[in-house]
């Protein structure tokens, strides 16, 4: 087996949309190892809407929207560490991380120590937005420090050209491509007050080209803009 972690600089900077790309362009497996907060779809939800391919349970399914130990202490739980182990499967396991680097997962650890703790090779989501060079710099930073091989940042919004290559200079790091935005990925379904909607996708799904199937549009995007190649060196694929 070989496992792809997927990590960012940030909450809401597109891991999950970034992570259902890469599920289906390696015909992986994906984990969520914590999950804080199920208002609509969960992440596993999102990325096999997305990419079409199977999600494992999640490690911890918590209700809160906020940082794991905050979450997993809301409901009287201690998460594990010694729990967390990726999983084993068939193929590729891409397991994608919550917020950013430095948030706890107890009171003692971060999940960049369970990052460490893995060993596999890591991929650093990073936004084109304006605070970028600041917030990928100190994430790449502090995956150094803590022994973790980093494959690469992968951007994702509108070109910015200088400010990327800013990055990859200052940061000595590969570039993965850049992701660009995507309409159409949203569950339709999830929304309120769209019966008529849900009647037009039987099963209940959108945002995948068929019910039960994927996005096809992430799919080509993720092939045309997405360096493949040099993450699947990384995996040994
Ligand atoms: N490439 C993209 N194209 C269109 N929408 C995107 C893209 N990446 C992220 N989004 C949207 O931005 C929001 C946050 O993305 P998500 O992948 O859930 O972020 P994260 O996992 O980092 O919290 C979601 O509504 C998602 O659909
Ligand atoms: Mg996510």
């Amino acid at each position: 087996m070989s496992a792809i972690v997927v990590t960012g600089t940030d909450t809401e900077i597109g891991k999950t949309v970034f992570s259902a790309g890469l599920t289906a362009a390696l015909n992986a497996t994906y984990w969520k190892p914590v999950q804080s907060g199920q208002e609509e779809e969960t992440d596993s939800q999102i990325v096999t809407r997305l990419s079409g391919r199977p999600s494992l349970p999640e490690g911890y399914l918590l209700q809160l929207p906020a940082s794991p130990h905050l979450s997993a202490e809301a409901e009287g739980v201690t998460i594990d560490p010694d729990t967390l182990d990726l999983p084993q499967v068939d193929g590729v396991l891409v397991a994608e991380g919550a917020g950013g680097l430095m948030v706890p997962l107890n009171r003692e650890i971060l999940y960049l120590d369970l990052m460490a703790r893995w060993g596999a090779p890591v991929i650093l989501c990073a936004r084109t937005k304006l605070g970028t060079i600041n917030h990928t710099l100190l994430s790449l930073q502090a995956l150094r420090n803590a022994g973790c091989n980093v494959v690469g940042v992968a951007f994702i919004g509108e070109s910015e050209e200088a400010v990327e290559k800013t990055i990859c200079q200052f940061g000595k790091v590969a570039h993965l491509g850049r992701l660009p935005m995507i309409n159409g990925l949203h569950n339709e379904t999830a929304a309120p007050d769209l019966g008529e909607v849900q009647g037009a996708f039987p099963g209940g799904r959108s945002g995948a080209d068929q019910p039960g199937g994927r996005s096809e549009a992430l799919v080509e995007a993720f092939a045309k803009h997405i360096d493949l190649d040099t993450i699947k060196k990384a995996i040994q694929l």
